[in-house]
């Protein structure tokens, strides 16, 4: 019988071992200069482990690995990921 390792939880959101390099993507557009894109670490610690900065119309190409569990977004992008694409930054009227 398989041991019952609780790794079982992360699949199905992906169709693969999410923790590692089958983890899902996410896509950041930059819609303005200087916008900030944090990395932040899986687990019971949040922190933020790398930033990249990007420049208006600059793409960023990112995985959900095993020490990464989220990313924050500073300024205006466009974010797509497989739950749906949202747009960062100020809400204009
Ligand atoms: N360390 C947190 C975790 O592994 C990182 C995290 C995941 C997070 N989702 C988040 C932090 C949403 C803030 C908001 O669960």
């Amino acid at each position: 019988m398989e041991k019952d390792t609780g790794e079982m939880a992360m699949e199905g959101q992906t169709g693969a071992d999410a923790r590692g390099a089958g983890g899902r993507y996410v896509v950041v557009k930059a819609l303005e200069d200087g916008v900030i894109i944090m990395g932040l670490t899986r687990g019971r610690d949040t922190r933020s482990h790398h930033s990249e900065r990007l420049d208006a119309g600059e793409v960023l190409v990112a995985q959900f690995t095993d020490l990464t569990a989220a990313i924050k977004v500073r300024g205006r992008a466009e974010i797509l990921t497989d739950v749906g694409k949202v747009t960062s930054g100020p809400i204009t009227g």
